[in-house]
């Protein structure tokens, strides 16, 4: 018996934050990539609203937390009020992408006996002109009741109201059961995978579970997809050139 697990993923971003290319490189053709998302939701919110979204995967480290974050910024971007909660209450990593406090975050306002949510309170500025930023803050021993609580439900209700767009980065779905749980309250769930990575069959029971769920699958991005592979697409990078070659992100529909 092994006494170490293998490694699976990587805490790179726990501690250093998502890569914000977005921001780093506003005219990359990467960030026009992340701005396709953004529009490719925005053709599917012609079947019906999307005022909240989450991004999730199937495993760990396969790129929810760096598309969730760009994507945000996109949105706000575009000029529309945005907020982005960090729902991974398990490897949080919004804090640390926006240099912010996790003292106080989403955890403070599920545990919080005051029936009235007080967003100022816990909503911190991002330094992105319209884009906001809820953090998990201090991890609870419960994530899963607390991610699936009438509370939480009560507060997606809630914050809808104030925001245009609310952009969740939530935990894998084949990994803990609170995504499950959130995933039917959105409008839209978007399923990041990346393409080295997950393996066909965890993608498809990922989908399966969230069609369980009753989730509104809007689609899936493929993260970290080899130029060779794809025949197009863009590097992932911010190095030289030659090493953007190395990834790109394609958005794919359903
Ligand atoms: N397309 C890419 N090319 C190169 N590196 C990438 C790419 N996408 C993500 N990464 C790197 O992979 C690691 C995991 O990314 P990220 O934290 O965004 O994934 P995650 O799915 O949120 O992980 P977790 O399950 O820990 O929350 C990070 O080090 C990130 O910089
Ligand atoms: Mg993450």
């Amino acid at each position: 018996m092994a006494l170490f697990r293998k490694k699976r993923g990587t805490d790179e971003t726990m501690h250093y934050g998502a890569k914000l290319i977005t921001i780093a490189k506003p005219q990359s053709q990467i960030t026009e990539q992340f701005r396709t998302v953004r529009t490719n939701i925005n053709f599917k919110a012609i079947d019906h609203d999307i005022n909240t979204l989450a991004f999730t995967s199937a495993a760990i480290s396969e790129g929810k937390s760096t598309v969730a974050a760009n994507v945000a910024i996109t949105y706000a971007q575009s000029g529309k009020k945005t907020l982005l909660i960090d729902g991974d209450l398990r490897r949080p990593t919004v804090h640390s992408t926006f240099s912010l406090s996790n003292r106080r975050g989403l955890t403070t306002i599920l545990t919080s006996n005051n029936n009235k949510f007080n967003l100022d309170d816990f909503a911190q500025e991002s330094g992105i002109e319209n884009l906001s930023i809820l953090t998990a803050g201090p991890i609870p021993p419960n994530p899963a009741e607390l991610m699936g609580s009438k509370r939480m439900k009560t507060f997606i209700d809630f914050i809808k109201s104030y925001y245009e767009m609310v952009i969740i980065d939530l935990a894998p779905i084949l990994e803990v059961s609170d995504t499950q749980e959130l995933a039917r309250e959105l409008d839209g769930v978007v399923l990041v995978v990346r393409q080295a990575k997950t393996q066909k069959q965890a993608v498809k029971r990922a989908v399966e579970m969230l069609e369980f769920a009753q989730a509104h699958v809007l689609g899936y991005i493929m993260n970290d997809v080899k130029s060779e592979d794809a025949g197009y697409g863009y590097g992932y990078g911010y190095g030289k050139e030659n090493k953007e070659k190395k990834s790109l992100f394609l958005w794919l529909k359903k």
